[in-house]
This record gives structure tokens, C-alpha cells and sequence, in this order.
């Protein structure tokens, strides 16, 4: 069957390089609502979503997170925007939420021929002190736990194509 939003889904892919050029604050307003909009658990809205633009945090949270890989590379891939997702660690399902809120961030942003990569080690990063000591910059809760992140920007080249489906992923009973 075709449709729009199913083709978007399907050219959806995990971007890699950006163009330093920053996303316009209307684009930027909208993934973040569309976070927003996401299913979550009991509709706790378990999840907090954190979008750094500023580029003394931007830096840091590039730091931190280069840091539990043991090197010093940049792991948001120069994107001008990093958006976090951390969840409420009381509510048994904070990864389901948070993970529903950066999928629904990742379509929008492709909708509006913006690219993004979901990027990983939130956890660990608000998880220890240095992740804590921002929250507590931030003013908010150290009950936070990450989930993840997206980079968030233009698209410096063209999304490869998406590795063909495994064998046997859809199961009819
Ligand atoms: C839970 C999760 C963690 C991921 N972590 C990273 C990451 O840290 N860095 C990265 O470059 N891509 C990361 N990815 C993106 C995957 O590598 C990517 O989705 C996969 O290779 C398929 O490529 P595609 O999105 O272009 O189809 C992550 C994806 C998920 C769902």
C-alpha cells in the first residue's frame, strides 16, 4: 500500500554528517512537540525532553558521552542540535516512553527535511555524578534517567539506502 507517512518511515534513515547551519526555531519547536504527542504508559508522559542548542552544553554532553566510549570523538556527528530523552525512573516503562518520543522526533524532523541519528549512553551519562551535576544545573529532577538522544540537523549528504529486511521479521499466525 502506498501513502505518505509510510514512505517517510521507510526513508527514514540514521544521518551521520551535518551542515553547521543551525534548524530554524519553528522546525525545532516542531519535532520537539511532536515528542511530545507520543504514547506513554498509563499517559504518565513519564518522559522530559531536553533540546541543547547552547554550545558550551552542547560540548559537554559530547564530552560525557564520548567519555563512556573511552575516546574523544564527537558522537552527535557535528549536528547543531542535540535533543535528549530522559524518563521518570519510577515509572516501570520510561524506556517505552522515552523511546516512543524519540521515534516520533526522528519522523517529524524527516518530514521536514531535517536528518537525525538516534544516539545512545544516556544512560550511563545521567546515571553518574557528572549527568546528576547537570540536572541539578538545570534545576531538574536527578529521579531522571536517560533514554536517549537524537542529533538533530541538516543532512550534509544523502541517506544510503536501508539495509534490506531480515528473513522471517513478520510472524502470521
Ligand atoms: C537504541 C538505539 C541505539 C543507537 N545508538 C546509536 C549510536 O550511539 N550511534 C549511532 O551512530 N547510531 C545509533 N543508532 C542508530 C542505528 O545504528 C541505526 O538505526 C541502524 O544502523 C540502522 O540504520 P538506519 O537507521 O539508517 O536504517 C542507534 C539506534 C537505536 C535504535
Amino acid at each position: 500500500m502506498e501513502n505518505n507517512f509510510l514512505s517517510l518511515i521507510k526513508t527514514c534513515r540514521s544521518v551521520r554528517a551535518y551542515k553547521p547551519q543551525p534548524v530554524p526555531s519553528e522546525a525545532l519547536d516542531a519535532v520537539l512537540e511532536a515528542g511530545t504527542y507520543a504514547p506513554t504508559g498509563g499517559g504518565r508522559q513519564s518522559p522530559t525532553i531536553i533540546a541543547i542548542t547552547d554550545p558550551k552544553y552542547r560540548q559537554e554532553i559530547a564530552r560525557l558521552n564520548a567519555e563512556v566510549m573511552g575516546n574523544n570523538t564527537d558522537p552527535y556527528y557535528g549536528a547543531p542540535v542535540v535533543i535528549l530523552v530522559l524518563a521518570d525512573g519510577s515509572a516501570n516503562t520510561f524506556v517505552e516512553d522515552g523511546s516512543c518520543v524519540l521515534e516520533n522526533m526522528m519522523l517529524a524532523a524527516h518530514a521536514l527535511g531535517l536528518g537525525t541519528v538516534w544516539v545512545h549512553r544516556e544512560r550511563e551519562i545521567f546515571d553518574s555524578e557528572s549527568g546528576k551535576a547537570l540536572l541539578r544545573e538545570w534545576k531538574l529532577p536527578e529521579t531522571l534517567r536517560g533514554v536517549g538522544a537524537i542529533a538533530l540537523g541538516y543532512p550534509a549528504k544523502e541517506a544510503g539506502q536501508p539495509a534490506a529486511r531480515k528473513q522471517n521479521y513478520i510472524v502470521r499466525i
